[in-house]
């Protein structure tokens, strides 16, 4: 009988983590199939960090701030050098959790899949062109319909144009991330109708809680393909 190597799960965030804590509860009650080694924050001062360290999680912080650090918007091609830097020094740290490749710590193993929680800053080619070398799988809750809303603040968005009669639902994807920003291929979407004259923050928590359900779901059923490949490369 196999037995069931815990797939190692790494948790990108950039902010409260609230579907972070999902993850965390899934596992708790076993329901997970996987196990959350390491969390990376991109800001110092995000509440998921918190949440991590509240559950015995291994925490790092990894902030594009600290690599821009003397520079300012106009130094452009020197901001777009340090950009690749960051990402470059975040495939380290999710394979050897060092920047430098050659010191990775003994004791930690490289996840199988890293799921973009609420991760604000965007993977670069190279980036996934490292994961894809070591076999780990990238995926990204994005709150939005698949080749809609993509990028930043979707959620509010999809209301406004709801609000001028464009659309007549939105709704929650996780999907496997490309290059291209929220355009890889859904592994999950659940759709969000609207309500007529409903507050934005009422639309807002209906959809963060199908995102809560939806970051589980398709995570799960990512680690169990990779389970299950696993299985058939040892027959
Ligand atoms: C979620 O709505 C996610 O889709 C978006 O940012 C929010 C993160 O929420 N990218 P949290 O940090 O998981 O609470």
């Amino acid at each position: 009988m196999h037995s069931k190597k815990e797939c190692g799960i790494l948790v990108l965030i950039s902010g409260d983590g609230s579907n972070l804590q999902k993850l965390i509860d899934a596992q708790k009650i076993s329901k997970l199939s996987g196990k959350i080694k390491c969390v990376i924050s991109s800001k110092k001062d995000a509440h998921g960090l918190v949440r991590a360290q509240k559950s015995n999680i291994y925490t790092r912080v990894h902030s594009l701030k600290d690599y821009f650090q003397g520079t300012s918007k106009g130094d452009v091609f020197k901001r777009q050098e340090l950009r690749q830097k960051f990402n470059i020094d975040l495939a380290n740290l999710i394979i050897h959790d060092s920047y430098d490749k050659k010191c990775s710590h003994e004791n930690y193993e490289a996840p199988e899949l890293v799921v973009c929680a609420g991760w604000m800053i965007i993977l670069s080619p190279e980036f996934l062109k490292i994961m894809k070398e070591h076999n780990i799988q990238v995926i990204n809750l994005h709150p939005a319909l698949p080749n809609t809303f993509n990028g930043t603040h979707a959620i509010e968005r999809a209301w406004k144009s709801y609000q001028n009669g464009e659309i007549k639902k939105t709704g929650v994807m996780v999907h496997y991330v490309i290059q291209e920003v929220d355009m890889g291929d859904p592994i999950i979407v659940k759709d969000v109708l609207f309500i007529k004259n409903e507050t934005l923050d009422s639309f807002k928590t209906r959809v963060h809680s199908v995102e809560h359900i939806a970051i589980v779901e398709a995570t799960n059923i990512v680690l169990n393909g990779i389970y299950h490949k696993h299985l058939t490369e040892e027959l």
